[in-house]
């Protein structure tokens, strides 16, 4: 196995996405491969040719992108970020030494950047995150979680934040994945007023499939909100990214289309992997698969056994599990099936 992550380690983390490198390795030309190593919407937004002027100009704070923003996600205590990963990097900045909370496993993101910052971090499960509440600061929650796909409950959550409130500390969800379940608006932490302490990160990458744009927003009570942007440069967000997030969080109809898309295909996924005893956790943009003891003698190099057949996989070795993100077209569909039947045998 080639890959190696460890929590404590001070390296920065490993992410998906890394095709030249694996095309480098394994000697397969990048156009011949099937790049299921993220959670990215393979069906991007069908942006429209970028307008000259947008090329032209210096970002403009002013422009439309906050209010269709504010239609969007329900509020308009929002601050655009070039990318939620700006704003997971930034926050540990904004405390003095605080004890940090993480629900793990999770986007290991996380616990590298408090850590970085001199924070004592401790990566919990739920239960050991309820038992430990009334002595964190920091509490961080991915919903739903990656890699585990579970989406921990609301009532549970507005407990701990109560707790938390009373010795100023923070209740951080990431909702990177939150846009694409057909429930999201419902099931998302964002209140039209912001919550002392409460603090939501969203990704426009994921779900419309625009990650190479960079952006995101963080919803959080005005006061964090200036403080977080005194820590950004000036003009981190670019006008193309404005101007693509502002086209893409207005079109309800394509959101509401694709999230049917995304779930038929979560679905077809799972029963993909279910047909070779994979048993997977799942939202609609990823698949996590669980080996199972026996699987882990056969499977014991996943992401290798996939990587020579041209497929780029997440793995993840620590937890004995590894992701894979949807196909993006037919053939990417036939080479996964390919692959796994190639497993069976
Ligand atoms: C859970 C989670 N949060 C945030 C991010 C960062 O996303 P972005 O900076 O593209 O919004 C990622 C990226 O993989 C992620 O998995």
């Amino acid at each position: 196995m080639t890959i190696a992550t460890s929590m404590s380690a001070p390296n920065p983390p490993f992410h998906g996405g890394r095709l030249h490198q694996a095309a480098q390795q394994f000697g397969i030309p990048v156009e011949n491969w099937v790049d299921l190593s993220t959670g990215i919407n393979p069906h991007s937004y069908p942006l429209p040719a970028v307008p000259r002027d947008v090329w032209q100009k210096l970002p403009d704070a002013g422009d439309n992108l906050l209010d269709i923003a504010a239609t969007y996600y329900g509020s308009s205590h929002l601050l655009a970020v070039a990318g939620s990963q700006v704003a997971i990097e930034a926050l540990p900045r904004l405390r003095s030494h605080s004890r940090v909370g993480i629900l793990s496993p999770a986007y290991a993101e996380y616990a590298y950047h408090w850590k970085r910052q001199g924070h004592d971090v401790k990566e919990l499960s739920v239960d050991e995150l309820g038992a430990q509440i009334a002595y964190l600061d920091v509490v961080v929650v991915i919903r739903p979680n990656n890699p585990t796909a579970e989406l921990l409950s609301y009532t549970l959550l507005k407990r701990w934040l109560s707790i938390l409130q009373q010795s100023n500390g923070w209740l951080v969800i990431d909702e990177a994945f939150m846009d694409a379940l057909p429930e999201g608006d419902e099931f998302s932490m964002i209140t039209q007023e912001p919550e002392h302490g409460l603090i939501v990160l969203r990704s426009v990458g994921k779900f419309f499939g625009l990650a190479g744009i960079r952006l995101g927003f963080v919803w959080a009570d005005p006061v964090l909100l200036a403080t977080l942007a005194e820590q950004l440069t000036t003009w981190s967000v670019s006008s193309v990214a404005r101007w693509a997030g502002a086209v893409a969080l207005q079109d309800d109809n394509w959101t509401l289309l694709m999230r049917q898309r995304l779930a038929k295909e979560s679905q077809q996924l799972c029963t993909l992997l279910a047909q070779y005893d994979f048993e997977c956790v799942s939202t609609p943009l990823f698949c996590t698969v669980q080996l199972s003891t026996i699987q882990r003698q056969s499977v014991l190099c996943a992401y290798q056994y996939f990587a020579e057949r041209g497929i780029l996989i997440r793995n993840f070795e620590h937890l004995k599990a590894f992701r894979l993100g949807l196909p993006k077209n037919d053939m990417a569909w036939r080479q996964l099936e390919q692959a796994l039947s190639e497993l069976k045998t």
